[in-house]
């Protein structure tokens, strides 16, 4: 029996803003950002949209009924939480009306979260091979404005199926990790933006990636060259490529795996960093975007949170794998996006759900997502299926 993901979803919101505009905004060469840091478009997340609207707007796509009724895990990775005590995935499960008898809850390990979910429910399907697991990865990054985070902000959502004879990858079964306290970016309770040194974090993140791929290449015996291609958990795209760099230099297959890497950074380019759901949004862009990767190749995942958790794990994609589909879907959600100039987005940017207590009502109608945030009464969260509205109207 094979074990992986059979169906893979993403969202992100339906505004951005262009790299050469933040850095005219903020007086910098605009190289800076598309060479130096290799972002082109960030997504910039409203105040009708968190993680939970995300979470389930990017799962609905993937969903059917069928899987609703199946699903007996839901394991929400995010380091953006909703609430101090309740899970995010507990809201998911309800809105997208997945069955009850099923364990709900929350991971949080900065940018790693979604990949231990990962690793639970494969175990999880090993031992119940009818199961099906929902794993999402939702985030919204924040570092600030006119800080040097802030052209590695952006947000969204991947949402992974996680089942027996999966249609995408199916996953080895075999990862190393590695963990240590490190303070390289962190988030106290009473700040929405991170505390991070940028450059501290990039070279802790290729340490624990030469960590975790050496023990991985004990453990397995394999070599660069039993891979086809590797992804990365990308803030920003150029990290992902010190990282690979990093070991390619004597590998026969370097350009191969550099040019595959161009594939994989597609999608994060054009939407910033999703903490968690980066790494997957990379296995989405290289999956969509790569003309010459073929059934059974093998494809290496780095993922990494600071704090400091790294893992190295690998999978095949599958047989019947539809490359079309799932590029038709992302580019159409990539290209439906509103361009914000810098002003637009630095009032989006703070208008959010404020930290205080208080009654708030957002305006949906300005959001056409399918699942919005409606605003917070009596202390509890509101949130709207618009589609169930209508059907109620
Ligand atoms: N043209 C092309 N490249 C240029 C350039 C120009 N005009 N000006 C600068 N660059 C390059 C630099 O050489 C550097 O490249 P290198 O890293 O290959 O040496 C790169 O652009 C970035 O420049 P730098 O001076 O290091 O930028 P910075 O001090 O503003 O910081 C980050 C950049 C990425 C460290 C910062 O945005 C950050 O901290 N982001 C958050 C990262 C994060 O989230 N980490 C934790 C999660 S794992």
């Amino acid at each position: 029996m094979t074990v992986g993901i059979d169906k893979i979803g993403f969202f992100t919101s339906p505004y951005y803003i262009d790299m050469t505009d933040l850095a005219n905004a903020r007086n910098v060469d605009p190289n800076k950002y598309l060479i130096g840091i290799g972002q082109r478009r960030q997504s910039v997340i409203p105040q009708t949209q968190d993680t939970v609207t995300m979470a389930a707007n990017a799962a609905a796509e993937i969903l059917t009924a069928a899987d609703r009724a199946q699903i007996d895990m839901v394991i929400f990775g995010t380091e953006t939480g909703v609430d101090n005590s309740k899970a995010a995935a507990i809201y998911l499960q309800d809105l997208l009306g997945i069955s009850k008898r099923a364990r709900a809850f929350e991971i949080k390990q900065a940018c790693y979260g979604a990949t231990a979910g990962v690793q639970m429910a494969i175990d999880h399907v090993f031992l119940h091979p009818n199961s099906k697991v929902l794993v999402v990865a939702s985030d919204i990054a924040r570092y600030g404005l006119e800080t040097a985070g802030e052209v590695t902000q952006g947000g969204g959502a991947v949402a992974m199926l996680i089942t027996q004879d999966p249609h995408i990858l199916a996953l080895d079964g075999q990862s190393a990790f590695h963990s240590d306290n490190i303070m390289d970016f962190w988030r106290p309770l009473y700040r929405q933006e991170a505390v991070v040194d940028g450059h501290y974090s990039t070279d802790i993140y290729i340490d624990f990636f030469n960590k975790t791929w050496n023990q991985y290449c004990y453990q397995t015996k394999r070599t660069l060259a039993d891979f086809a291609a590797m992804v990365f958990h990308l803030p920003f795209t150029k990290m992902g490529l010190k990282a690979l760099k990093s070991v390619v230099a004597d590998a026969d297959n370097a350009n191969q795996l550099l040019h595959e890497f161009d594939f994989s950074t597609q999608y994060n380019a054009e939407v910033g960093n999703l903490y968690t759901g980066s790494l997957y949004l990379s296995l989405i862009s290289l999956l969509a975007n790569s003309d010459s990767l073929h059934p059974q190749d093998r494809i290496g995942l780095f993922s990494y949170g600071s704090g400091a958790q790294g893992e190295f794990y690998s999978g095949t994609i599958a047989e019947s794998f539809d490359r079309a589909k799932l590029k038709r879907q992302v580019d159409r959600l990539l290209e439906n996006r509103v361009k914000l100039s810098i002003p637009e987005y630095e009032k989006m940017y703070q208008s959010g759900l404020p930290l205080s207590a208080g009654e708030v009502t957002f305006d949906i109608d300005s959001d056409q997502s399918r699942f919005v945030l409606r605003g917070r009464h009596s202390d509890q969260l509101e949130y709207v299926d618009t589609k169930k509205s209508e059907q109620n109207a």
